[in-house]
């Protein structure tokens, strides 16, 4: 204390001091200190290699979020397509014959050679792969973050964490990817042709393999539903998590969040099981030669063929 005073000039009584300074009234600093302003230290985005990369000022993380986010948005295109078609016209006609109308009428949108690359199989590429190589960038900063050298050091350093919504999003490849299998890559392997596919093919082998239908479309739709809901209510910055910290009800509001997601997720699995187990589930075998081709499609299935 006593240097610090020694350093201070001393004030006299007058106007001048010793050292003739002039006192000035205390004023708020008006000005961003020189230390402070732009250009003085380089911003933490100008730091970063990522502009070197050809990634502007922004680091893969913030593509690989955005590549995840928006691809997305294609598949809940076809997503709602198919709700409709599989669960809301049937349940409005309550007849599967006049569904499978409506089915063929708006498949051409999403089964043409153009479209279902566009709106199917090229944005689910994109949203899991870059949902992966995201989790291998963020690895990599925390093993750089804390230093790890050695094996033994990986070793101990955690992966990031899944989220719920990520372990259902990975539940959902085989069950969507087999859904895939039997509705689409399987008739065209078998018969070189998709186009006699149809919510009456569901129906059939809902009564020949009535464990593996009604089992297999209750997770599947069940999984996806709560993968879905969660996912947008993540995007739309309305998840639990994404409540502030500093909002006074947080733990309030993440209760409120967490129940009206889930009760959300429960009634839109509720109204698609309503029309595809309740509807289509129920209209029984095709007769004739297409339900013999039906016949001859399940039984060849090389998994579900002994399967009931
Ligand atoms: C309406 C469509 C969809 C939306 C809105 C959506 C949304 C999301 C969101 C927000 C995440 C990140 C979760 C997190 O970081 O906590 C995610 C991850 C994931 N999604 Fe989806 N998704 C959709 C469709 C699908 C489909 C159809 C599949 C697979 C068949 C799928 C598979 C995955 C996988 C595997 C991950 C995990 C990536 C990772 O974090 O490692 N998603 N999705």
């Amino acid at each position: 204390m006593a240097e610090e005073k020694a350093d201070l000039p001393s004030l006299g009584e007058d106007d001048g001091g010793v050292l003739n300074l002039t006192e000035v009234e205390p004023s708020p600093v008006e000005e961003t200190p020189l230390e402070f302003k732009e250009g003085y230290f380089p911003s933490p985005a100008s730091r970063s290699t990522s502009s070197t990369l050809g990634f502007g000022n922004h680091g893969p993380a913030y593509y690989l979020h955005r590549i995840q986010k928006y691809s997305s948005y294609a598949f809940t295109v076809f997503a709602s397509f198919h709700i409709a078609n599989t669960s809301i016209i049937p349940l409005i006609t309550r007849s599967v014959p006049e569904s499978n109308r409506y089915l063929l009428l708006t498949r051409p949108y999403y089964q043409s050679a153009l479209t279902e690359p566009l709106v199917v199989a090229l944005p689910l590429l994109a949203h899991v792969s870059s949902g992966i190589a995201l989790r291998f960038y963020r690895r990599r900063q925390t093993l750089k973050r804390y230093g790890a050298e050695t094996h033994r050091d990986r070793k101990t350093i955690p992966w990031p964490s899944l989220s719920g919504t990520s372990a259902l999003g990975y539940a959902l490849i085989p069950m969507a990817g087999f859904h895939f299998w039997t509705t689409r890559i399987f008739p065209i392997y078998m018969h070189g042709d998709n186009s006699m596919i149809s919510l009456s093919y569901i129906s059939h082998g809902f009564v020949s393999h009535p464990f593996v239908s009604f089992a297999g479309f209750t997770a599947m739709v069940g999984v996806g539903t709560w993968h879905f809901v969660w996912g947008w209510a993540k995007w739309l910055g309305l998840s639990p998590s994404q409540v502030s910290e500093v909002e006074s009800k947080r733990h309030l509001i993440r209760k409120r969040r967490w129940y009206i997601i889930n009760a959300v997720s429960a009634l839109l699995t509720g109204l698609w099981l309503a029309g595809g187990l309740g509807i289509v589930g129920r209209d029984g075998k095709t007769g004739g030669w297409i339900g013999r081709e039906f016949d001859e499609l399940y039984n060849s299935m090389p998994l579900i063929g002994r399967w009931r």
